[in-house]
């Protein structure tokens, strides 16, 4: 069997790295004063092949599907666009924002980064778990043989083209509208619910079959329970009008994350995603009442997923009836704990059980959250998120109340504005 070797190929290294919880979340209260301690969905701040390495010992050959959408290679620095109103023409009303770099000396480089990561996911995922690995041309064809080389060659169950449309500068070739996404199997029993995501046959085929009884050789398909998709899928990118948009960079449409774990994964199961960017697999997930793990090496992305989350649990969005709620809890690797600093005296005021923000505060804040009773020298200063508002992605501003279930002797009350400060503020109630 061919494979691929570089001089600085080499299997990923033991490392002892360790996740410290920094919160929970339970959006809108939903689960938090429940008897059910343990919050499964993890959502965790640090370099992958860190936050993989730590969960090792406790996920090793459990995981159930995992998404990879990594940098593809592209040499290209991405921002995020940020502020009230990202989605509008007039960029008075956003900014641009630090979002994640996609930029290598050469390819030996991207291939360090990329090989590790691929044999840690390897070993994360269940006998019957499944595998996707989102590229475009730049790198396709070199992870391709990367994960033979992992996964086996038989293993590879099938190239997916992703197509789309987009205006493009290229004047030289053709327009490059498509990604590609190798799905593989790390055994040869995996879940594939294929009824689930049939879709129509088109309006040619079925008339075809209607009018002539000899269409397809007399062979005719059940038209009512519609076809298996083919391994070319179209789905629009998430564009500046898309009400999923979310200002990260590269966001993924959550139809295409809809398919695939629709495809590969049963209610209950855990899926990860260890590029999660703006949390389009996590969001995905939970609304279709999967577990989930997703991790991200920058900030930004995590808070932008944090506060889709949010939203979406607001919108009834996630798990349906017979799930649990779906709560969160927010880790990050290493030791270097987050930097908060101290909110203006005014930011926040109690009255009775409702939180009132300034509301000098509303257009400069992207997201606020309480813990009723906060207990800074408990032991754990885990920060419990039980209330929380999000400035809404289109129209509409944040809410500038919030009710607490009950009034502990300490609140504590942080912010995070749209250039991403994060501030904090503990109300005593005496
Ligand atoms: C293509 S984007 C993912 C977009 C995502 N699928 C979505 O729908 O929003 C790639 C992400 O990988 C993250 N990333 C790159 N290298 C990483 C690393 N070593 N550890 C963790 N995250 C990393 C980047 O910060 C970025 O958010």
């Amino acid at each position: 069997m061919p494979s691929l070797t570089w001089p600085s190929k080499q299997q990923p290294e033991t490392l002892s790295a360790h996740l410290h919880t920094e919160a929970y979340l339970f959006p809108h209260g939903k689960g938090a004063f429940s008897a059910e301690e343990k919050i499964e969905n993890r959502l965790i701040l640090g370099d992958n092949l860190r936050v993989m390495a730590a969960l090792l010992p406790e996920y090793e050959g459990k995981i159930d599907l995992i998404y990879a959408d990594p940098p593809f290679f592209s040499n290209q620095r991405y921002r995020a666009r940020v502020g009230r109103g990202e989605d509008s023409r007039q960029p008075e009303e956003w900014e641009l924002a630090k979002g994640y770099q996609d930029k290598w000396d050469n390819l030996d480089e991207y291939l360090d980064m990329l090989y590790p990561r691929l044999i840690l996911m390897h070993r994360l995922l269940s006998p019957t778990g499944t595998f996707y690995l989102h590229l475009d041309w730049h790198a396709n064809a070199y992870a391709r043989i990367l994960l033979d080389e992992i996964f086996g060659y038989e293993r590879l169950n099938n190239e997916i083209i992703w197509t789309y449309h987009g205006p493009s500068p290229i004047r030289s070739a053709f327009n490059r509208k498509h990604d590609t996404i190798l799905f593989y199997t790390k055994g040869k029993e995996y879940t594939f619910n294929v009824d689930d995501v049939r879709i129509p046959y088109a309006d040619s085929t079925v008339n075809t079959f209607q009018s002539s009884k000899k269409a397809g050789f007399g062979k005719k398909p059940n038209l009512k329970r519609g076809k298996v998709p083919e391994d070319w899928w179209y789905f629009p990118v998430v564009a500046r009008l898309h009400s999923e948009r979310t200002g990260y960079p590269t966001q993924k449409p959550e139809s295409l994350l809809e398919r695939i774990i629709t495809a590969s994964s049963n209610k209950g199961d855990i899926v990860a995603d260890f590029f999660a960017g703006s949390g389009t697999t996590a969001t995905v997930a939970a609304r279709l009442g999967r577990r989930f793990i997703v991790s991200d090496a920058q900030w930004r992305a995590i808070h932008t997923t944090r506060s889709r989350f949010v939203q979406n649990v607001l919108l009834g969005e996630e798990g349906g009836e017979e799930s649990p709620p779906a709560r969160l809890k927010l880790q990050r690797e290493g030791e270097v704990p987050p930097q908060v600093r101290q909110s203006r005296g005014d930011a926040v005021e109690l009255r009775g059980k409702t939180l009132v923000l300034n509301p000098n505060l509303a257009d400069e804040l992207d997201y606020w959250e309480a813990d009723p009773n906060w207990q800074p020298d408990s032991g754990d200063s885990i920060f419990r998120s039980v209330v929380q508002a999000a400035r809404p992605r289109r129209k509409g501003k944040i809410a500038t109340e919030l009710e607490l279930p009950f009034v502990g002797e300490n609140i504590c009350v942080r912010l995070v504005n749209v250039n991403g400060d994060k501030l904090e503020t503990v109300l005593g109630n005496r």
